[in-house]
């Protein structure tokens, strides 16, 4: 029998008054001895392979989905619910005590990023193991384990009378393909989903010594480009050198678009970008980090990217653009003299405020058809995207947040700016007029869309224990 959770030792915050510490020591006793079946379950819904990309696993979400409702049941959300979108379902459930309180809505998603390449993995992405403290399995960070931490968290205070504030919580199931149908439906339900704050797991930290907060999240303008040259494949020796290779053409182009200092080339690409003060960006860079161990953790002998920028504000801050696939031609063993009728690629850019989406779109497909050279036609075929957003650290929830982590990790966290992308956030704020808190527990390290994602069983553990500190924190300060 394994125990990885004691209860804690840290002291408990010296404004409250002794009493009221009670029943967060009763709710760590409660997490200790009900660990291995909080474990449990997580593992039970991660051996479901609910990946959105792909149609073959539709059955699995609706499965996960299934799932999951039946534990908001069980922990006493009410009018759970699986709403139904023109593409996966929405699990809903909530808990509202009292229209004077305020009221938090949790998002998370149930849907993970496809598993392969499968033969990479050391154990199956869905056959879930625990090794070294961490659990093994795709969705066990992203977001799955970070989405059941909010049904424990509210098992667990209701051992001490319950919420002390209204809850509703919203699951997805296409957060990985780009949440276009959960915003039709939040569009649709401002009144259902009116609530006061955002609260949202499905972020990292720093480390489990150092935790921290994230306080921006890029945008996404993502493509797939198709260029077409002959007909029809064609002998390398009889038509090389006399035709353009749409692989070469495209290699070129897709070059073309940084220069030498690695900066965009795309017109107009930097016009909206906001610019830090010379303040912000050195309060920005004080965020412990370490080239030497950034590149040490990937395996890199040097760091790359646009000059003139820290390795965190690249990630942070600045724009970027990154081809995501390539394909065309020969691929197979041995060697075949071929000059491929069509190349492909997938391209995407992370975006900043105040850069949108959609314009960053029409000039990326501008420029790319407009640099196409004679001899070939370029089509871009857009994705999803979303926005950029930066959340407030002035909050009420982000203090109430940032408290409960100092509670449970006995050191405040620090705000960083992060580099990937959520895109109902920025919606959650242009259609609700609401902030988000980004509490989230994971690790760079849990390798999340790449083979072996992992979650911290420590980090499981410690985001059931920290959420109720937050509700707690939260429900004091918004009432009025
Ligand atoms: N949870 C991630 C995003 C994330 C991870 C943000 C870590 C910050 C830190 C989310 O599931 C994700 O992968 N989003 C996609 C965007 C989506 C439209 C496919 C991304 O960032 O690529
Ligand atoms: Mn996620
Ligand atoms: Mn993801």
């Amino acid at each position: 029998m394994l125990h990885y959770y004691a209860p804690p030792t840290y002291p408990f915050p010296t404004f409250t008054l002794r009493i009221s510490n009670q029943p967060h020591r009763r709710m760590a006793s409660y997490l200790e001895q009900n660990q291995e079946r909080f474990l449990s379950e997580l593992i039970d819904w991660l051996r479901i392979p609910s990946v959105s990309a792909d149609p073959k696993f539709h059955g699995d979400v609706l499965r996960a989905a299934d799932y999951l409702k039946a534990r908001f049941e069980e922990v006493g959300l009410e009018n759970v619910e699986l709403c139904p979108t023109a593409g996966n379902p929405i699990v809903y459930g909530e808990k509202l005590i009292d229209p004077s309180l305020p009221t938090v809505l949790v998002y998370g998603h149930y849907d993970v990023q496809p598993a392969d390449p499968y033969e990479l993995w050391t154990s199956g992405p869905f056959e879930p193991v625990i090794k070294d403290g961490k659990i093994y399995a795709r969705g066990a960070c992203d977001d799955k384990g970070q989405v059941y931490m909010h049904v424990k968290a509210l098992e667990l205070m209701n051992q001490e009378g319950g919420v002390p504030c209204n809850v509703k919580v919203m699951i997805e199931g296409e957060e990985e393909i780009g949440s276009n149908n959960l915003g039709i439906f939040v569009r649709n339900n401002k009144e259902k989903l009116k609530a006061d704050v955002i609260l949202i797991s499905d972020t990292g930290m720093l480390s489990n010594e150092q935790p921290s907060i994230e306080v921006g999240l890029r945008g996404l303008s993502y493509h797939e480009v198709e260029v077409t040259g002959p007909n029809r494949d064609l002998h390398s020796g009889l038509y090389g050198g006399a035709v353009a290779n749409p692989i070469n053409v495209l290699c070129k182009m897709i070059a073309s678009l940084h220069d030498e200092n690695n900066h965009i080339t795309i017109p107009a690409f930097y016009d909206n970008v906001a610019v830090l003060s010379e303040q912000e960006r050195a309060e920005l860079n004080r965020v412990p980090h370490s080239d030497e161990e950034f590149m040490q953790s990937i395996g890199l002998p040097a760091t790359y990217g646009e000059k003139g920028y820290t390795t965190v504000e690249r990630i942070g801050i600045r724009p970027t653009l990154d081809v995501n696939g390539i394909w065309g031609g020969y691929t197979g063993e041995g060697a075949k003299t071929v000059i491929a009728s069509k190349a492909y690629a997938k391209i995407s850019m992370r975006l900043v405020p105040n850069q949108t989406s959609e314009e960053i779109t029409q000039i990326f497909q501008q420029h790319f058809e407009s640099i196409a050279p004679a001899g070939v036609t370029v089509v871009v075929k857009p994705h999803h995207g979303g926005e950029p957003v930066v959340t407030p650290t002035d909050s009420v929830a982000y203090k109430a947040a940032a408290d409960a982590m100092e509670t449970t990790f006995g050191k405040r966290p620090i705000p960083t700016r992060g580099g990937g992308s959520i895109p109902i956030v920025a919606m959650f704020k242009s259609e609700l007029g609401l902030d988000t808190v980004l509490l989230g527990f994971g690790l760079d390290s849990d390798a999340i869309h790449s083979p072996n994602e992992h979650y911290g069983v420590f980090n499981f553990l410690k985001g059931i224990e920290t959420i109720p500190h937050f509700y707690r924190n939260y429900a004091a300060a918004a009432t009025k």
